[in-house]
């Protein structure tokens, strides 16, 4: 099995190291091999994902990724800066299927800043569609406006759009997962102001006939924000476009204490997939040692079940984190009293030495 091993910026070199680490004491032999991707590749070869990056993600038979993004990129020009090695991937390796599970551990109840009754037991799982949207849309630039009021003016513009077989291909995705889990499914957009959001509520409702034990319910993705602090725990599965996705995520990822605990897998039609933690490169904490490599371990766990059929040794990641966890141990980001303070490389350990 080889995996391309792409660490990136800030945090990402050190809480890669520790899933390597992880994925090394699982007695099983893994072909490592890694790439500098995002910024750090802009540094070495003045691209964020040169020739080489891409070649190996592209003959890997799955990809574990860092973080990239770092302040000091910011002056570059937007096809040089390191966000575009993650976006070049995804388009590239034709990733269009995103899952980001929220999962609130019982042991970190009290990390999260919503009342544990909202959040005890949550589960819920985003699907998030990663290839299409106003993140790739054409047309899109700085132009002078035409509008009467603003003519002559500059003009920022993007395109949002979504074709039928894109919103069919990641609806069957989400249909299967909720078939798998909850049998929920609950499909957000802004269909009350956007074409594109109609016609995929149009589509979600067809593809709905081919799953009669799914139960399907929409929602504009204002009120989902809304209803994700309110009441997330009556979600199972959401679906979603790629703009409201990245944006949803991130804030279910937050209710569950830590955004440093949550893993996510981007997937293509074959179950190839690139695995990363739902969180950034943190380049403020970047060197101190104390993220929390939790995520990425997930993500590799995430890995070995999805795309490398190895679901026994996935468990075993799993539980050992589980088992950390129940040992009271937390780096910096979950944190309360009572508990054990430890650095990125402890955690490392404490997972390594659980896994037996
Ligand atoms: C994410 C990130 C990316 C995105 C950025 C880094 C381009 O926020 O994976 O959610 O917007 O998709
Ligand atoms: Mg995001």
């Amino acid at each position: 099995m080889k995996i391309a091993v792409l660490p990136g910026d800030g945090i990402g070199p050190e809480i890669v190291a520790q899933a390597v680490r992880v994925l090394n004491a699982l007695g099983q032999k893994f072909d490592l091999e890694e790439a500098p991707v995002g910024g750090a590749a802009y540094d070495v070869a003045g691209h964020p994902l040169p020739p080489a990056t891409l070649e190996l993600a592209k003959k890997a038979d799955a990809i574990l990724f860092g973080a990239v993004g770092d302040w000091k990129y910011d002056a570059l020009a937007r096809e040089l800066r390191p966000e575009q090695a993650i976006l070049g991937l995804r388009k590239h390796l034709e990733l269009f299927a995103n899952f980001r599970p929220a999962i609130c551990y019982p042991e970190l109840t009290a990390a999260s800043s919503l009342k544990p009754e909202i959040i005890g037991g949550l589960d819920i799982l985003i699907v998030r569609e990663l290839n299409g949207d106003i993140y790739f849309g054409q047309p899109r630039g700085i132009r002078t406006s035409e509008l009467p009021l603003f003519k002559g003016a500059r003009e920022g513009f993007d395109t949002m759009h979504y074709s039928e077989p894109e919103v069919e291909r990641i609806g069957h995705v989400a249909f299967e997962a909720a078939r798998k889990r909850g049998k929920k499914i609950c499909s957000v957009d802004k269909a009350n102001v956007l074409e594109s959001s109609q016609l995929w509520r149009e589509v979600m409702i067809r593809i709905s006939q081919e799953y009669p034990d799914v139960e399907l319910s929409h929602m504009y993705v204002d009120n989902a924000a809304m209803q994700l602090v309110k009441a997330p725990k009556a979600f199972d599965v959401v679906v979603t476009g790629n703009l409201f996705g990245d944006i949803l995520s991130d804030e279910a990822a937050m209710l569950t204490g830590s955004i440093g605990m949550l893993p996510s897998a981007s997937l293509d039609k074959n179950n190839k997939g690139l695995y990363e933690p739902s969180h950034g490169s943190a380049p403020d904490i970047a060197g101190k040692g104390i993220a929390n490599p939790l995520a990425t371990i997930l993500s590799a766990a995430m890995m070995l079940r999805y795309s490398l059929g190895m679901p026994a040794e996935a468990d075993r990641i799993e539980k050992a984190v589980q088992k950390v966890l129940a040992q009271g141990l937390r780096t910096a980001d979950i944190y309360t009293e009572g508990t054990q303070k430890v650095s990125t490389v402890q955690m490392g350990d404490a997972v390594v030495a659980a896994l037996s």
